[in-house]
């Protein structure tokens, strides 16, 4: 889905942004111009960013 209507940012990207290492916000927008524009998405961006930490994070306590 479109996160980022100003910039054409879906979900998809941002999770591939976090599997590549940026874990915030800041570290995205070196990657994707989400929230660059309008701001509206920063809050949808943010949680999604959270989201798919927390997911990463649950699969490496199910290999450990
Ligand atoms: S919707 Fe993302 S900057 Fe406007």
């Amino acid at each position: 889905m479109y996160v980022c209507l100003c910039n054409g940012i879906t979900d998809r990207q941002i999770r591939d942004s976090v599997h590549r290492g940026a874990d915030s916000l800041p570290a995205i927008q070196c990657q994707l111009p989400v929230a660059t524009c309008c701001g509206a998405c920063a809050e949808v961006a943010r949680e999604i960013i959270e989201n798919e930490r927390s997911s990463s994070h649950q699969c490496c306590r199910a290999a450990a």
